[in-house]
């Protein structure tokens, strides 16, 4: 009796299992969308290309879809991620390796659903679980816009990723866990421009793909963690939260400036993966889009409420770098007498964006150096900052115990906050793995 009770369950169960996973593979699979004919650029009204063309600035979209040395948009970029590589697709409108063949209908479909035109499920290094927030006007905008691009014939290239990992259909599991799909929606309680400032940050620009820490299966946290600051490539995306350490509070004015041109007296530069989200980005898109977007930052992330006088911290951060020719019996300070002095050092003139003082700089008061030690070693090229400046690369001048203990040093006195831990193994391991890619 009890034995045939145990089967009847354990059947039971199994009819369950069988009916969740068939539920589940049903909801999973998507239906291909036909192909299309691609359309002819003249097809789509100029003012909607334009319009289409800031857009995707807004969303870096060349950046990821264009390899070293490649054509615009012809994909073939590898990310690498924790779960293994994989390539940025053709976004041209080639009909047989780009999206020619795709429909409006598709491509609203990959953006707001991370579905490709033939039903697989895109993997979310494509951040959709960003760009399903932009209303279906900005993405045929978009779409105009791409379809109006030159075709570029160049298939993509396959992930490289292990079993199961690369099993498309496994995806739509992911999205059952962390994915939402949806419109912005705005904020009835706040202006207009706090909530353009949201649309863009939350959606297009994705601001929190590297600005929020994920969780162990790559998703955004939640909570508190929000905009808490990520490690990104090798470099660490700071907090645009609260938890912003800056010694100079990040108002909208900063952030604009930052925003739009690359850098601040304040704060010096955007540099690494934040250089292509001002060159590629915010320094394309109408000026009242950046305007918003810093409102928006500036206003969640309290600095309105740090009460800092700023005269007297710059004049702090000046006083303390005037020591350095006084601590020539520590490595750290010859050093940085021989190899950065001469450009960083303001006191005459106050600090300016295209010379930044350390002091005044979130990467010294960062948790760990990563940052600092990623300009020392391959500097600032023209391309990657202000366009009237570099820094140059001080890989091969200076060896890794110069550079521990510089950043050290720099620690110790443009701060007051504890020393790094680790530092030797920190600057090694960042060295390696920049010779990796
Ligand atoms: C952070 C990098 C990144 C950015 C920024 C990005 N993409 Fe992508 N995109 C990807 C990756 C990676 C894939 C391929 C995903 C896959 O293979 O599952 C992809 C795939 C796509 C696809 C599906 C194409 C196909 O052939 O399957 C479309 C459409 C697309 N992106 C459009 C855009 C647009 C439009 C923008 C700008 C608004 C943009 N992407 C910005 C990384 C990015
Ligand atoms: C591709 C990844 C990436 C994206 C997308 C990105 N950031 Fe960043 N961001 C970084 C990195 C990395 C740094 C550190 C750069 C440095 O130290 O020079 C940074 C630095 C910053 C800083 C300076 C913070 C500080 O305290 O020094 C601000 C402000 C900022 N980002 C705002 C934004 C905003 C706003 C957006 C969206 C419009 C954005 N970021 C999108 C990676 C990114
Ligand atoms: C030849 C002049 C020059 C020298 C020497 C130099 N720097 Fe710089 N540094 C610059 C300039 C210019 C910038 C701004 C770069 C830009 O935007 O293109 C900069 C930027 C920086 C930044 C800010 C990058 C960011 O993320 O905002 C740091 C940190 C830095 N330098 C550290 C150092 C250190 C440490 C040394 C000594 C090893 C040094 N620099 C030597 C000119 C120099």
């Amino acid at each position: 009796m009890g034995k045939s009770k145990a089967a009847r369950r354990l059947l039971w169960g199994g009819a369950c299992v069988v009916a969740g996973l068939v539920g589940f593979t049903a909801w999973a699979i998507k239906p291909a969308i036909a192909p299309v004919t691609p359309p002819a650029p003249i097809s789509f009204d100029t003012t909607e290309i334009q319009r289409g063309e800031k857009l995707a600035a807004a969303g870096y979209c060349v950046t990821c879809h264009t390899a070293a040395g490649g054509k615009p948009f012809a994909g073939g970029l590898p990310m690498v991620t924790g779960f293994g590589t994989i390539y940025t697709t053709n976004i041209t409108p080639d009909a047989a390796t780009g999206i020619g063949s795709w429909s409006l209908a598709a491509f609203t479909r990959a953006m707001h659903e991370g579905v490709a035109r033939d039903g697989s499920h895109l993997f979310p290094a494509f951040p959709y679980d960003r760009f399903t927030k932009t209303s279906n006007e900005d993405v045929k905008a978009l779409y105009a816009y791409l379809m109006s691009q030159p075709a570029v014939s160049q298939a993509p290239k396959a992930p490289d990723m292990p079993f199961p990992l690369n099993v498309r259909l496994l995806q739509a599991g992911w999205k059952l866990l962390f994915f939402k799909e949806g419109r912005y929606e705005p904020v009835t309680t706040q202006t207009a421009e706090w909530n353009r400032g949201a649309y863009l940050a939350e959606g297009l620009a994705h601001c929190a793909s590297c600005h929020t820490p994920r969780n162990a299966l790559g998703a955004e946290k939640t909570g508190d963690a929000r905009y808490a600051g990520a490690v990104v490539d090798g470099w660490f995306a700071p907090a645009l939260n609260a938890s912003n350490n800056s010694p100079v509070p990040w108002n909208a004015d900063e952030l604009y400036s930052y925003l739009r041109k690359g850098g601040t007296a304040y704060h010096g530069v955007a540099a690494g993966p934040m250089s292509h989200v001002v060159y590629q980005g915010m320094a394309l898109v109408d000026d009242s889009d950046v305007h918003a977007v810093a409102h928006y930052f500036a206003s969640m992330n309290g600095s309105a409420s740090r009460n800092v006088d700023v005269a007297q911290v710059v004049a702090g951060a000046l006083a303390r770098s005037r020591f350095d020719a006084s601590q020539t019996v520590e490595r750290g300070a010859n050093v940085y007498a021989a190899a950065c002095a001469a450009c960083h050092y303001n006191a005459l003139s106050g600090p300016q964006a295209a010379r930044p003082e350390l002091g005044l700089k979130s990467s010294l008061s960062a948790a760990d150096p990563t940052n600092l030690v990623n300009v020392i070693l391959h500097g600032v090229s023209l391309k990657e900052g202000l366009p009237e400046a570099m820094m140059p690369a001080f890989g091969t001048a200076l060896t890794n115990d110069d550079i521990a203990a510089l950043v050290t040093y720099l620690r110790k006195t443009r701060t007051d906050l504890p020393p790094w831990q680790g530092v030797a193994q920190l600057v090694a391991k960042q060295r390696d793995d920049a010779k990796k890619n």
